[in-house]
C-alpha cells in the first residue's frame, strides 16, 4: 500500500495474496512489531483482548510441517509423493506466517461469539496492517486449524481456537480481482 492512497481506494481494491505468489522478503522483527501492534487496534467489547500471536519462524514451520505430514500419512497411506510435498509446503511458501489465536472463553457479560468475532476482526487488521507495510498477506486457516493433534504443535491452550494464519510476504504476482457479492443482493432497506 502506498502512503498516498486514500482509504477508501485501498479498500476497493483490497486483496488478499496466495502464498504461493509470493516472495521474499518478508517483514523483519521491528515490521512483525509494529504490524501486530496495528492488528490489535479492533473492535473488542469489554477490553477483554481474547486473542494473542504466535510468529513462527522458518524452522519451527519446517519443523511443524514435518508433523503434519506425518498426520497425513497415518491418515492416507496410498498419499502421493506430490500430495504430501504440497502438503508440506502449505506453511512454507510465505516468508513470515503468524498464528491468531482466540482465546475467547465464558464470561459474565461478554458473550464468546463477540469475542471470536473480534479475533477476526484483528485477522482482517493484521491483513490491512501488512498491506500498510508494503506486503501482501493471505488469512488461511486449512485443515490443520481443526485437526486435534495439530494442536500442541501450534502451542493451543486447551479452549483456544486457530482463527487464522496470516502469510505475510512480497507479492511475486497479483491474483487478479476476485467476484464479488453484489450488495444489492444482500442488502435489505428497511425504511418503516
Ligand atoms: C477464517 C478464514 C479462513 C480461510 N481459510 C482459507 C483456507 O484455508 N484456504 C483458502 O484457500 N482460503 C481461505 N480463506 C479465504 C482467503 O483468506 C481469502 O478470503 C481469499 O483468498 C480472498 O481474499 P480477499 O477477499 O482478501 O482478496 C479463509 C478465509 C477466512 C475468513
Amino acid at each position: 500500500m502506498h502512503d498516498d492512497l486514500k482509504l477508501g481506494d485501498y479498500l476497493k481494491t483490497r486483496r488478499s495474496v496466495p502464498p504461493a505468489m509470493m516472495c521474499a522478503p518478508g517483514p523483519e522483527r521491528a515490521e512483525i512489531e509494529s504490524i501486530l501492534a496495528l492488528a490489535t487496534r479492533v473492535p473488542d467489547h469489554g477490553k477483554l483482548a481474547p486473542w494473542r500471536f504466535v510468529v513462527f519462524s522458518r524452522t519451527a514451520r519446517e519443523r511443524i510441517s514435518d508433523q503434519l505430514v506425518e498426520f497425513i500419512r497415518t491418515d492416507r497411506p496410498d498419499a502421493t509423493d506430490e500430495l504430501l510435498t504440497m502438503e508440506r509446503n502449505r506453511l512454507l511458501m510465505a516468508p513470515v506466517v503468524i498464528a491468531v489465536i482466540s482465546t475467547a472463553a465464558p464470561h459474565a457479560k461478554i458473550p464468546v461469539w463477540e469475542q471470536e468475532l473480534s479475533a477476526g476482526a484483528v485477522c482482517l487488521n493484521m491483513l490491512m496492517a501488512a498491506n500498510a507495510h508494503g506486503y501482501a498477506a493471505n488469512w488461511l486457516t486449512q485443515w490443520f486449524a481443526y485437526d486435534e493433534r495439530a494442536r500442541h504443535l501450534f502451542g493451543l491452550q486447551p479452549g483456544e481456537k486457530i482463527a487464522g494464519f496470516i502469510h505475510i510476504g512480497t507479492m511475486e504476482t497479483h491474483p487478479g480481482e476476485r467476484a464479488r457479492p453484489d450488495v444489492a443482493d444482500i442488502v435489505e432497506w428497511v425504511n418503516a
